[in-house]
């Protein structure tokens, strides 16, 4: 409530929409601060990119990189901004994050940049429903994100003489030796998110796309509370057996050290971790491989990165922010921003250079979309807001560390949990 007055009286401080149409001029030049959590080696090497493409125009960019992947913390500093008065130029926010602030009035369209150039021409549907509120445009995306990859270290295996395991059960069986022979069968970092990443790759895999809509899109109570659901808390109790403990806030990109490093055999990550690979010089199909995740081939867990521009009052501000946008749906800089970051770029017309992994992605991501198996990440906000995801990614996380509720328990209160968002769940384990 006090949240809620707080933000009508700086909506009538700020209340001036981007001019979209501005158009460039000899004025003096303007900053943009724009607040992200790309943090990582790679992360950073991808946001340089940005950068370096950006200082190419006549404005400058000054930096506000929040640590903490996924973009927890990152979120928490942009509220205290906003609320305190002063929001960042730009933010680097998810999915319905972008619905989310743009319904507080927050936000500048950029309708006019949209229409003018004809960005929809080049970009997916569901790209181009993700970055709209009420039929106005109000994120920039730049990169889209497969959250559903596995990553293989093949030397474990050949250590080993184990073959690389096609399905959870496989992994599961062949643990005890790859243990035996030194290596973690499976790591992640110890950051809530990445445990629940897990929990989204085994809806899809063990209910299938419909399934992992009406669970976790329409939070349908029959298909949260159904067999498929108790199932999948089933195996996720025998997954969390795979990792390591005390992993406390250990980041994704250490985890990621993990593989390269030889410690580690498999490790379920969004394509991120391409970046870091490519980054520490790791080949793919020989350091390295990429699949994805077990039982979800052809199927596509979206998550894309998009940035938003705050409603300023300053002319010059606002032509700062009308470069970055053009800046980032650039098409060279979109080639170069994902090759270091992992991604697919949004312009289709970019996704021309793919290789590998990425070209892979690629194909899977248009196989999902004619087989409607593209199903947006939980974790990365795509598919509910921010109030249902938190919640849902905690509780799965207390699940994983300490899995002392039954499955039959865990989705009841998992159910409870996404129909009544004031339902705290920190009490039911
Ligand atoms: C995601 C973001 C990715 C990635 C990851 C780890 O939410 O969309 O770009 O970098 O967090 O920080």
């Amino acid at each position: 409530m006090i949240q809620r007055l707080l933000i009508t009286t700086l909506l009538t401080c700020l209340a001036t929409s981007v001019t979209a149409s501005a158009a460039p001029s000899n004025r003096p030049t303007g900053t943009v601060n724009v607040l992200h959590w790309w943090t990582s080696p790679s992360e950073a090497a991808a946001m340089d990119i940005l950068k370096d493409h950006y200082a190419k125009s006549r404005f400058t960019w000054t930096d506000q990189a929040i640590v903490g992947g996924g973009g927890g913390r990152a979120m928490t500093v942009l509220k205290s901004q906003v609320i305190s008065g002063n929001p960042p130029h730009a933010a680097q926010i998810s999915g319905q994050g972008i619905q989310d602030w743009a319904s507080l009035g927050l936000l500048a369209h950029i309708d006019g940049t949209v229409n003018r150039n004809q960005w929809t021409s080049v970009l997916p549907e569901f790209v181009s429903e993700t970055i709209q509120f009420q039929g106005r445009y109000y994120g920039v995306p730049v990169g889209i994100h497969r959250s559903n990859w596995l990553w293989i270290n093949p030397k474990a295996f050949e250590t080993t003489g184990l073959a690389i395991p096609s399905s959870w059960d496989d992994l599961i069986a062949i643990a005890p030796r790859l243990r035996r022979a030194g290596f973690i069968p499976l790591t992640h970092g110890g950051e809530a998110w990445q445990q629940a990443a897990i929990f989204e790759s085994v809806v899809l895999s063990e209910g299938g796309a419909d399934f992992y809509r009406q669970a976790l899109v329409d939070h349908d109570h029959k298909a949260l509370t159904s067999p498929t659901m108790i199932k999948v808390f089933r195996k996720l109790k025998q997954i969390a057996s795979l990792t390591p403990d005390n992993r406390t806030r250990m980041s994704w990109d250490r985890a990621t050290q993990e593989i390269i490093n030889n410690q580690a055999a498999v490790m379920l990550m969004g394509d991120w971790a391409l970046g870091e690979f490519k980054m520490n010089g790791q080949v793919e199909g020989e350091d390295f491989y990429c699949q994805p995740a077990f039982g979800t081939d052809k199927k596509f867990i979206y998550n894309i990165d998009s940035f938003v521009m705050f409603n300023l009052r300053r002319f010059r501000d606002r032509q700062a922010q009308h470069g970055l946008t053009h800046q980032l749906m650039d098409k060279e800089t979109q080639i170069a921003f994902n090759e270091k970051k992992g991604s697919i770029p949004v312009r289709m017309d970019a996704a021309e250079y793919l290789q590998g992994c990425q070209q892979q992605s690629l194909e899977d991501l248009q196989a999902s979309i004619k087989a409607n198996t593209l199903v947006p990440s939980i974790i990365h906000g795509m598919a509910t807001r921010e109030s249902l995801q938190i919640p849902a990614i905690n509780f799965v996380s207390s699940y994983m560390s300490d899995p002392v509720v039954t499955p039959e328990q865990a989705v009841k209160s998992l159910s409870a949990a996404l129909l009544s968002p004031s339902n705290s769940l920190s009490n039911s384990l």
